[in-house]
């Protein structure tokens, strides 16, 4: 991979609340794309990334827990099952750590960057990175599924900091 990273974008950039849209017609431009996620991602140790993340709100997803790339257009969720919590951190919303309720199992159902539709069942870890990389494509993030109370600490903290600190278990 040559490409270069691109900037993360943070919290409080309202390309992350944007609903992403569909893609239409896939062209080079989104392997292209997905390839500079993928690049992003390894680079600041995430396991996983958005497009809205780079500024691009469009549905592409990478994920990569340690099993192989994944590269996804348009994924969704056909079928759930079973319940699981884990600390998830976002390179979005650095600094913060929040248990996150979600499915312990998944379906998904995407397209691979040559149109060839994509099946994956996914349990665990792997579950819980796809759950949280198809919300930011909902303008979804971690801090929504926080408690009142988490969210008034958050709020300080983020303000408090500034965007540097890096300090959440899973970067997603
Ligand atoms: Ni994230």
């Amino acid at each position: 991979m040559q490409k270069t990273k691109s900037k993360i974008k943070i919290y409080g950039d309202a390309v992350l609340r944007k609903k992403a849209k569909p893609v239409v017609k896939i062209t080079p431009d989104h392997s292209e794309i997905l390839s500079r996620m993928a690049k992003t991602m390894y680079e600041d140790s995430g396991i996983g990334l958005a497009a809205p993340q780079i500024g691009i709100s469009s549905q592409l997803i990478v994920v990569d827990i340690g099993e192989g790339l994944y590269k996804l257009i348009n994924p969704k969720i056909v079928k759930k099952e079973g319940v699981q919590a884990i600390t998830e951190g976002c390179l979005s919303v650095p600094g913060v750590c929040i248990k996150v309720k979600r499915s312990k199992k998944v379906w998904v159902e995407a397209k691979d960057e040559n149109n060839k539709p994509v099946k994956i069942e996914a349990k665990d870890l792997f579950a819980c990175v796809l759950q949280h990389e198809i919300d930011h494509l909902k303008g979804k993030l971690i801090i929504d599924y926080a408690s009142f109370l988490e969210k008034i600490r958050i709020k300080r903290k983020l303000s408090a900091l500034g965007s540097k600190l890096k300090t959440a278990e899973l970067q997603l």
